[in-house]
């Protein structure tokens, strides 16, 4: 069988690393012939958001690289478009495999479903129903468009019950949990003396609302234990349009790699962020996590006291860190136990 796999974002070639591994793994243990694939649309360009995660995990190399780069969202969506129809013509794959939520994902979906080319759909069923979100959009529009459809929770299975989708469905955990799991013991411990609190502040809810992102900016500076930001390039360039230059206990850094990713959420005491990956990560490391926006996917966390979804408000994420400060413990394994990878290649090759 031949995958041919989109990815385009930073989360996706995390996730996109622990399938391959398992796709290697299959193809090492024999049996019928499996081979994938995978194409960059090039959503996300900067070294440190793309080319470091590749060589740092251990990606096998895309094959072509559509390199749409940065626009408006009809813009780059329809370029991806074009460029994947173009790839799936002169590949054939039998299918095509998306990860996640971004215009990388919706577009690689809709362009293999018009070439009746079945789409397996990795992180199917996350709701936050909020269809003011780009990332709920393509969601929803990837789940409809899938005959595979990997689930890391029940919950996520019962969103797509609601929406009739039942056919192909597979609760198989997060391939995060997976990659956590085998990278590990390769965190780069930070630089940084004392305790810290980790933050990450990237979604355009909050980036192109000013109101949101000062709010964001003074609950952080004014927090009683520095806050170490990696920032997203979006960000950064809002915070220069807007003349914010974060102070007090708010410390900007470059966007960091995976493996220092990991040493920061190893040391840090606990997560603030508006990122859906970071805060199953924050999870897995034992951290609490502060979610700066009105709504998360990753209810179970709620439901557990791992998390906390407060918005943008300053009051309230002042409150919310003097709560984050204290582990998680005793947590139930509510993603799965790290072997999604291996679950996802096996369904697709029966
Ligand atoms: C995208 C995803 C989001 C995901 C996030 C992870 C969509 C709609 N959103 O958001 O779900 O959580 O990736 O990072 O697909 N930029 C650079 N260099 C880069 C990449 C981006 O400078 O390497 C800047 C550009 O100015 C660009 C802006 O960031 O316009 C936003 O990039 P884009 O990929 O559209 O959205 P993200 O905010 O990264």
């Amino acid at each position: 069988m031949k995958i041919l796999t989109v990815v385009g974002a930073r989360p996706q070639f995390v996730k996109a690393a622990v399938v391959s591994r398992a796709v290697l793994r299959a193809r090492a243990a024999g049996g019928p012939a499996i081979e994938e694939e995978i194409v960059h649309t090039g959503q996300h360009y900067d070294h440190g958001m793309s080319e470091v995660f590749f060589e740092q995990m251990d990606i096998p190399r895309p094959v072509v690289d559509l390199a749409v780069g940065s626009g408006r969202h009809g813009e780059t969506t329809g370029a991806m478009l074009a460029g994947i129809e173009r790839e799936i013509l002169a590949r054939s794959p039998d299918v095509v495999l998306v990860y996640g939520d971004t215009n990388s994902t919706l577009a690689a979906a809709l362009a293999a479903a018009k070439l009746h080319v079945p789409v397996a759909h990795v992180e199917a069923g996350l709701r936050s129903f909020n269809r003011a979100m780009p990332e709920e959009v393509n969601r929803v529009l990837t789940d409809h468009v899938s005959q595979w459809l990997f689930c890391p929770s029940e919950v996520s299975k019962k969103h797509l019950a609601n929406e009739g989708i039942h056919d192909g469905v597979r609760v198989v955990g997060d391939v995060m949990a997976d990659a956590v799991e085998h990278y590990r013991q390769k965190a780069i411990a930070p630089s940084i003396d004392g305790p810290f609190a980790l933050a990450t502040l990237h979604r355009a809810e909050n980036t192109d609302e000013p109101e949101r992102l000062r709010g964001i900016v003074a609950a952080l500076e004014g927090s009683d234990i520095p806050v170490v930001l990696p920032l997203h390039p979006r960000t950064a360039a809002t915070f220069e349009r807007l003349g914010i230059s974060p102070q007090g206990s708010l410390r900007i850094v470059e966007p960091v790699s995976y493996f220092e990713m990991l040493g920061l959420l190893e040391a840090a005491r606990f997560v603030l962020t508006d990122s859906g990956g970071l805060q199953k990560e924050a999870f897995w490391f034992g951290k609490r996590c502060v979610t700066m926006r009105d709504e998360t996917e990753w209810v179970e966390l709620v439901e557990i006291g791992a998390n906390r979804v407060v918005g943008s408000s300053e009051q309230a994420i002042r409150d919310a860190i003097a709560w984050a400060d204290a582990p998680v413990t005793d947590a139930p394994a509510v993603y799965g136990d790290g072997t999604a990878g291996d679950v996802i290649v096996r369904e697709l090759r029966a």
